[in-house]
C-alpha cells in the first residue's frame, strides 16, 4: 500500500499510524487530524475526525489505498458507507453495524437474541418508569445512556439516590443530549474486566491478544470513570479455558445474529468482558479499537498491520496473518490535572525525547499539540507511555522509568497499572 488515511487524533490513532508507518512497504500515512505525536510518523491533515464532508472530499481526491477509522463517532455517522460508495477500502463497520456501540439498547437486544451472557437489564424512554424500576430493583445498579456519550454515559450507582440522580441527569437534563432519550438500567456485575478486540472481515473473526484497561482515575480502581488510565497485554484473567469460549460464545453468535438481521460486520468488534470465577459476561460492545488497549496490543504484533486491516476491508482475513511477539506490554496514561473533570490546556511537556530514546519504549501522544517548537497538552489524556518487556514486571518497571523522565505541570497518572496481573504471580 502506498497511501493510508487514519481518521482520529488520540492515542489509539497515534499507535495505528506508528504501526502502519513501520510496515515493510513504508506507506505514506495521513492523520485527520492527528496530534503532535503523529507528526513524526505521518502527515497531519487539518480535518476533524467528525468532519464527514471534508473527510469524504479529501478521500475522493486523494484515493487512499485504505482508510482506518479510529473513533466511534464517524463510524456511527456512516463514514464507512460513504467512502465505500466511492469504491474505497475502509477498515471500520458500516453505520448499521456500528449501532453495536451507538445504541446500548440495540446491542443488548442482539445479545439476548444471540444467547450471549450479559447483565440482566431493562430499557426506558419514560423517566418515571425508569425511576420506579430502580426503586424496585435496589442498589447497586448501573444506569447507561443509550447513545454515544464519549465514555461518560455510564453511572455505576451504589445507592438508589445516585441512580435516581443519574436517570434525571441523563433523561431530563439531557447531559448527553439525545443519547439520553432512552436509558438502559442494568444489574451491577462484580469481577475483573478484560478487553477482547476481534478483527472481522464480514465472515471470519480473529481475536487479537487480550488486554486489560484501568477505567477509574485513581489507584485501586477508585474515583470516577475515565476513558482509560492505562492497560497491559496479555491479561491473565483471560485464561486458556476462557479464550475459545469468548470466540464461540460471544464473538461468533453476535456476528451470526447481526448477519441474520442483514448486517455484515467488518472492522473491530470490541467486547468488554466482566470475568468472575472463570465465568464471563459482556459489559459492552464497541465498534472500534480500544483506547488505551490499542497502545499495548499493536506493539506486540510481529507482522505488518496494513495488510491485515486491508484484508478485513476486502474480506480476505485469515488467522495466520496475525502473529505475535512473545514480549508483554504496559501503557501508563499521563493525564492533565483535573481530568476527567475540567483541566487546563497548553501546558508545556518536557522530557519526551529522553523517554522516547529508551529501548522498548514508545511514547504515544493523545491530547498533545505543537505550540511553536514546544509540545503542549491539548486534552485530558495527554500521553500513553508504553513499554515492552520479556516479563510483565520488566515492562511495568520500564514504563514507569520512562514516565519519570516526562514532566508537565499537574500531570497525574496511576502508579498501579498491571498490579492485578502482577498479584497473580
Ligand atoms: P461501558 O461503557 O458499558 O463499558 O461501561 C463503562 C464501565 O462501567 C465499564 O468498563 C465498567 O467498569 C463499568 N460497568 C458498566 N456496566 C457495568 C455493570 N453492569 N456492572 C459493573 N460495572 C459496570
Ligand atoms: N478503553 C475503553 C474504550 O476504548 O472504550
Amino acid at each position: 500500500m502506498k497511501k493510508i488515511l487514519v481518521v482520529g487524533g488520540g492515542g489509539r490513532e497515534h499507535t495505528l499510524a506508528w504501526k502502519l508507518a513501520n510496515d515493510s512497504d513504508a506507506p505514506q500515512v495521513f492523520c485527520a487530524p492527528g496530534n503532535a505525536g503523529t507528526l513524526s510518523v505521518a502527515t497531519n491533515l487539518d480535518i476533524g475526525a467528525e468532519d464527514i464532508p471534508a473527510l469524504l472530499e479529501w478521500a475522493k481526491r486523494e484515493r487512499p489505498d485504505l482508510t482506518v477509522v479510529g473513533p466511534e463517532a464517524p463510524l456511527c455517522a456512516g463514514l464507512t458507507d460513504l467512502l465505500e460508495a466511492e469504491g474505497l477500502s475502509v477498515f471500520g463497520p458500516s453505520k448499521a453495524a456500528a449501532l453495536m456501540e451507538g445504541s446500548k439498547v440495540f446491542s443488548k437486544d442482539v445479545m439476548a437474541a444471540a444467547g450471549v451472557a450479559t447483565a440482566a437489564s431493562a430499557s426506558f424512554t419514560d423517566v418515571n418508569e425508569a425511576l420506579a424500576y430502580v426503586r424496585a430493583q435496589g442498589a447497586p445498579i448501573v444506569v447507561k445512556a443509550d447513545g454515544l456519550a464519549a465514555g461518560k454515559g455510564v453511572a455505576v450507582c451504589s445507592t438508589i439516590e445516585e441512580a435516581e440522580k443519574a436517570i434525571r441527569l441523563t433523561m431530563e437534563d439531557r447531559a448527553f443530549g439525545d443519547s439520553g432519550s432512552e436509558v438502559l438500567i442494568e444489574d451491577f456485575l462484580v469481577g475483573e474486566e478484560a478487553s477482547i478486540l476481534a478483527l472481522v472481515d464480514g465472515e471470519r473473526a480473529v481475536m487479537l491478544a487480550s488486554s486489560q484497561d484501568h477505567k477509574r482515575i485513581f489507584n485501586d480502581d477508585r474515583g470516577p470513570n475515565t476513558g482509560g488510565m492505562g492497560a497491559y497485554s496479555p491479561a491473565p484473567v483471560v485464561t486458556d479455558e476462557l479464550w475459545p469460549a469468548i470466540q464461540q460464545q460471544v464473538i461468533e453468535p453476535t456476528l451470526a445474529e447481526l448477519k441474520r438481521r442483514g448486517i455484515v460486520y467488518k472492522g473491530v468488534l470490541y467486547a468488554g468482558l466482566m470475568i468472575d470465577n472463570g465465568e464471563m459476561k459482556v459489559l459492552e460492545f464497541n465498534c472500534r479499537f480500544g483506547d488505551p488497549e490499542t497502545q499495548v496490543v499493536l506493539p506486540r504484533l510481529s507482522v505488518d498491520l496494513g495488510p491485515i486491516l486491508l484484508a478485513c476491508a476486502d474480506g480476505t482475513l485469515s488467522e495466520e496473518m496475525v502473529q505475535w511477539k512473545p514480549q508483554e506490554s504496559v501503557c501508563v496514561v499521563m493525564a492533565a490535572g483535573g481530568y476527567p473533570g475540567s483541566y487546563e490546556k497548553g501546558t508545556v511537556i518536557e522530557g519526551l525525547t529522553d523517554a522516547g530514546a529508551m529501548e522498548d519504549v514508545v511514547v504515544f501522544h493523545a491530547g498533545t499539540a505543537m505550540s511553536g517548537d514546544n509540545v503542549v497538552t491539548s486534552g485530558g489524556r495527554v500521553l500513553g507511555v508504553t513499554a515492552m518487556g520479556t516479563t510483565l514486571r520488566e515492562a511495568v518497571d520500564r514504563a514507569y522509568d520512562a514516565v519519570s523522565k516526562i514532566r508537565f505541570d499537574q500531570a497525574q497518572y496511576r502508579t498501579d497499572i498491571a498490579s492485578k496481573a502482577l498479584r497473580r504471580g
